[in-house]
């Protein structure tokens, strides 16, 4: 059997785990920690001590390899479940107006098809980690990787003066071997989860950015330091439901030349290709979804989901119609500066629709 999605699995655990252990651990911090210098920024929580994150690795689902990797670095399996809460959280939040809201309790059929969905849950995951890890060291939240020195000397200035680059580089690096690639001819279904996973890292590699600040003078500039700093998450969970959004179905074909499996995108209507293969950006999918109506086990259903009577009524509630609610709901109004200086407000009342999925 090949090793099961790791950050799609971390997902689930997240959800496995009792509520308090995980949000315990996606705060981080207990005010106990030990506290250790790090280059150029005072103090920053160290990772767990002694045989803590041990315990941490054998919580998550992970394979036997990846179990191993986990246990040798020590601050991981909590950026492990950080990031599977981020990506998790991050494809509710693109998914907030879809028939499939991106929720899994339950409901993890989806995990081992080929839709749509399967494609964004693998780049989501295999994003948010390669993140979050990236920003674990720059934090100082791992043990073995800290700033991002890969561009020599700029980097090191900016070390000097208490910026701390995003380790992009370790990362990906860290990922791809966690990750694992098997050897031998892989099926369709690995290939592609492969190819979405890789989607995935790579929007947050295109996200990276190069911040500069000015030192000197006044501001005058005379000294520049420079550092890589990845971009809120918010914008490559963006980009990845922009790829779902024209994701591209694909069956395999037989590379003859060199003896494997390949993922091969079917030409469109009308084009004179005869097909393609999937670009590096594409995410890529095998098998049409279904319509998330009605509960299965891919989804809840749409029975009971808000939505707006302008805009997705009604296909979010698949032709069986809405429910229309009125709710009074409070809000500030009438407000006045008042000297000095604060802000004096009624409260005022206000009727709203609320419109909701018949069953
Ligand atoms: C998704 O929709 C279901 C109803 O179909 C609802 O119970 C659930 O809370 C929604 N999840 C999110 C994250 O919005």
């Amino acid at each position: 059997m090949r090793p099961p999605p790791v950050l799609a699995l971390a997902g689930l655990c997240l959800l496995a785990l009792p509520a308090a252990a995980a949000a315990a651990s996606y705060f981080g911090l207990t005010g106990r920690e030990v506290l250790t210098p790090f280059p150029g920024l005072g103090t920053a929580a160290a990772p767990a001590q002694g045989g803590a994150h041990l315990k941490q690795c054998d919580l998550l689902k992970l394979s036997r390899r990846q179990k191993q990797l986990c246990r040798r670095e020590p601050g991981l399996a909590e950026t492990l479940r950080d990031a599977a809460h981020l990506g998790l959280l991050e494809c509710q939040f693109q998914f907030r107006h879809e028939r499939w809201n991106c929720s899994l309790e339950g409901r993890t059929g989806l995990l081992k098809r080929g839709f749509k969905e399967t494609a964004f849950l693998y780049a989501v995951s295999s994003a948010a980690l390669t993140h979050t890890l990236a920003r674990a060291c720059s934090a100082g939240r791992m043990e073995r990787c800290t700033c991002d020195d890969s561009l020599g000397l700029e980097s090191r200035q900016a070390w000097q003066w208490g910026v701390c680059g995003d380790n992009l580089k370790y990362s990906t690096k860290f990922l791809s071997n966690f990750l694992g690639s098997k050897r031998g001819n892989k099926d369709l279904r690995a290939r592609a989860d492969a190819h979405n996973t890789h989607v995935g890292i790579k929007a947050v590699k295109s996200g990276l950015r190069t911040t500069c600040k000015c030192h000197g003078v006044s501001g005058s500039c005379a000294v520049r330091t420079c550092w890589k700093q990845l971009s809120p998450f918010r914008e490559t969970g963006q980009v990845l439901k922009l790829r779902y959004d024209s994701a591209v179905k694909v069956s395999s074909a037989t590379n003859e030349a060199l003896g494997r499996l390949e993922l091969w995108a079917p030409a469109r209507q009308g084009s004179l290709t005869k097909g393609l293969a999937p670009r590096s950006g594409d995410l890529v999918y095998m098998e049409d979804s279904p319509s998330f109506c009605r509960p299965s086990k891919y989804s809840p259903g749409t029975a009971g989901r808000v939505c707006s009577r302008e805009a997705s009524c009604s296909s979010l509630c698949c032709g069986r119609g809405y429910d229309t609610q009125s709710r009074l709901v409070a809000f500030s109004c009438h407000c006045q500066v008042q000297w000095c200086c604060y802000v004096e407000c009624q409260q005022c009342v206000q009727e709203e629709l609320v419109y909701t999925c018949k069953h």
